[in-house]
């Protein structure tokens, strides 16, 4: 039906179409032909030369619709700016308030104008609600939001609107809307520190955050939000907490629109756990380092790269650093600076992202430990720790003969280039924490760029059992001593007699539902092969947590843990894990690859 409708207005036009052709080559008509054609050549050759001209100037007005709550990497492919869509080949200008400034960033190469907003006269008895771009404590300037816009819509740059109090909004947006009316054709990013961040105290006046949402809803929803802490740069202090992450993302998650936030450059890397964490929550979501007064290190920076999508973080960040980090950022033969509590899948890359192509190998002595680094194209090293004969507290890598302590060990791995990955199985209390002292040491020194897993058997609920450390403690000292890792809690054998029971499942999931790193459930084959109703709970849980199942010959024969190994085959082959002996992974290949 509808298809047919739609022919039959299009037959019309076709036929309105063919009159004007008769008409324009009626015998009167084709004197003026020549005349406008012309005239038409004439304006087509003035407008030409002018475009050349604006365009290299940087200032035309962009020639296609875009619209403004739309991706600003796409926006800036369409103009030509950029290639491919990598948050670090954009460019900023900051403050381009006042017009001078304003001029110049709109002479640069610059392609997206950050700006600040106040209204004139804000917190004086002279308040006006007339939007400014002013940054405080000025509550004046010779620019007002009107006139910016003017100015700027004639370019082709990029928009983003710091506001810098609540009462600068309304006022704003119904500029923006009204300018919408003829085309503001280009992501417009809204701005405001709303949340007290890293050394702010709460007293410290921040933009009203519910206000600042529901005005942007009510009447500019067609933009990219960047919602950001205020945040005071301090030497030596706690960086943004999980605590402001998560305050942040309780008032965020339910926007419709993209949303980007601002995050001071010189603090990331301390935060990255919860900004990779916030990033993990929504595709929507992206991140702006920016720089006040410090510089950030280009190394700061390589890391974050390292870890994050490309087209998910933007560097509004001063020269000479962005240049250095850019130089760095694209050379080849850089070793890449994983974040420890990263996902496997992304650092192994195994074929078909499939977890069950990443190897297993375990470490029993010095020499397993060098022949696997010499041989082995890569994986994960499971090193059971235990402890120093006489000496409690010393980690070594348990059984070996001659000793081979745990710093050695951990020395050659760090040293090897091949992508080898740390399971650290903890076992007993009195040794995590030496050994994420000796882990915490090796990420200061900026060695410890590889994931790194650490698994103990824990206590808790309804797998309760004496000698076991209590998961909360598991948690806490993790979390005191050195977080960056991913968890890899077991439940105690003695818990495991009737397999994986449904109350197992829940307790495991209940106890490490608020922690914030990666969490890997760690199962073993036979058991898991047991009860079904644990399974399903394992499975409904994956989307939070990745499973690893263990087998191997002191569990028993391969088909004795088929059960259970098919079962985690049927989750999510993203995030299931195969700590198994060669041969047995080779049996698992078959029966899972050829039938
Ligand atoms: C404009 O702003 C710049 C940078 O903040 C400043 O150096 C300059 O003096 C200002 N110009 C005027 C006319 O206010
Ligand atoms: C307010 O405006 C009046 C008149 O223009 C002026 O005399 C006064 O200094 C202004 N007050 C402030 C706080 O700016
Ligand atoms: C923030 O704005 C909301 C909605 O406009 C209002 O109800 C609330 O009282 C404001 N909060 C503060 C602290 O001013
Ligand atoms: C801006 O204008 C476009 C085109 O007319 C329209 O689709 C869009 O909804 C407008 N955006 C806002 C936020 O009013
Ligand atoms: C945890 O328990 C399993 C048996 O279920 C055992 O194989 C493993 O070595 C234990 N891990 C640690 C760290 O003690």
């Amino acid at each position: 039906m509808k298809s047919k409708i739609h022919t039959q207005a299009e037959d019309e036009e076709e036929e309105r179409d063919s009159e004007k052709i008769f008409g324009v080559f009626s015998r009167e008509g084709l004197t003026m032909l020549g005349v406008g054609v012309g005239v038409v050549v004439l304006l087509v050759i003035i407008t030409t030369a002018s475009v050349v001209v604006t365009s290299k100037a940087g200032s035309t007005a962009p020639a296609q619709p875009f619209p403004t709550g739309g991706d600003m990497l796409d926006y800036l492919i369409q103009t030509g700016d950029i290639q491919d869509r990598d948050g670090l080949h954009i460019s900023w200008y900051h403050s381009a308030n006042n017009k001078s400034e304003m001029d110049k960033a709109l002479r640069s190469t610059a392609m997206v104008l950050e700006a600040d907003v106040n209204v004139r006269g804000h917190n004086t008895a002279n308040e006006t609600n007339i939007p400014i771009m002013a940054h405080p404590p000025d509550v004046d300037s010779d620019n007002t939001l009107q006139e910016w816009m003017d100015s700027v819509l004639k370019s082709k740059k990029g928009i983003k609107l710091d506001f810098k109090s609540i009462e600068s909004v309304l006022p704003s947006l119904e500029i923006l809307q009204s300018r919408n009316k003829t085309g503001i054709n280009r992501p417009v990013w809204l701005n405001a520190d709303i949340l007290h961040g890293p050394n702010v105290p709460n007293f410290w006046p921040v933009v009203n955050s519910t206000a600042f949402l529901e005005l942007i809803q009510n009447k500019f929803p067609e933009a990219t939000i960047s919602p950001g802490w205020k945040v005071l740069y301090l030497p030596f202090t706690q960086g943004y907490t999980q605590a402001m992450v998560e305050e942040m993302y309780q008032l965020i998650q339910h926007v419709p629109q993209r949303v980007t936030f601002p995050v001071l450059a010189v603090m990331a890397k301390q935060s990255w756990p919860h900004f990779s964490w916030l990033l993990s929550q929504s595709s929507r979501f992206s991140l702006t380092l920016w720089q006040g007064k410090e510089n950030p290190s280009v190394n700061d920076l390589l890391f974050i790269r390292d870890n994050s999508n490309p087209e998910r973080i933007y560097y509004d960040i001063y020269e000479p650093v962005l240049s250095q980090f850019k130089e760095a950022a694209m050379q080849s033969k850089r070793s890449r600076q994983f974040y420890p509590g990263g996902d496997l899948v992304d650092y192994f890359k195994p074929k078909n992202r499939d977890g069950i192509n990443i190897r297993w190998d375990s470490v029993s002595d010095r020499a397993s430990l060098l022949s696997l680094l010499k041989d082995s194209s890569g994986g994960m090293l499971v090193i059971p720790v235990g402890d120093k004969k006489d000496k409690p507290d010393i980690p070594v890598v348990e059984n070996s003969s001659p000793e081979l302590s745990l710093q050695e060990c951990l020395d050659l791995v760090l040293a090897s280039p091949k992508l080898h990955g740390l399971y650290l199985q903890v076992k007993s209390q009195v040794l995590l924490v030496p050994t994420l002292q000796l882990l915490s040491q090796a990420y200061d020194k900026d060695l410890l760029y590889r994931p790194t897993w650490i698994n103990m058997n824990v206590s808790y609920g309804s797998f309760e059992t004496p000698g076991y450390i209590e998961g909360a403690e598991f948690l806490d000292t993790v979390n005191q001593v050195f977080p960056y890792v991913t968890l890899a809690p077991g439940w105690p054998i003695e818990a495991l007699t009737e397999g994986y029971t449904q109350p197992l499942v829940e307790d495991m999931v209940q106890l490490f539902k608020g922690a914030w790193q990666d969490i890997s459930l760690q199962l073993r084959a036979v058991p898991l092969g047991m009860v079904y109703p644990g399974r399903r709970s394992l499975l409904q849980a994956q989307p939070r947590f990745s499973l690893t199942v263990q087998h191997g010959p002191e569990q028993g024969s391969y088909n004795s843990g088929y059960m259970g190994l098919m079962s985690i085959r049927g989750g999510d082959i993203h995030r299931s894990y195969y700590n198994m002996p060669t041969d047995y992974k080779a049996k698992l290949f078959l029966d899972v690859f050829t039938t």
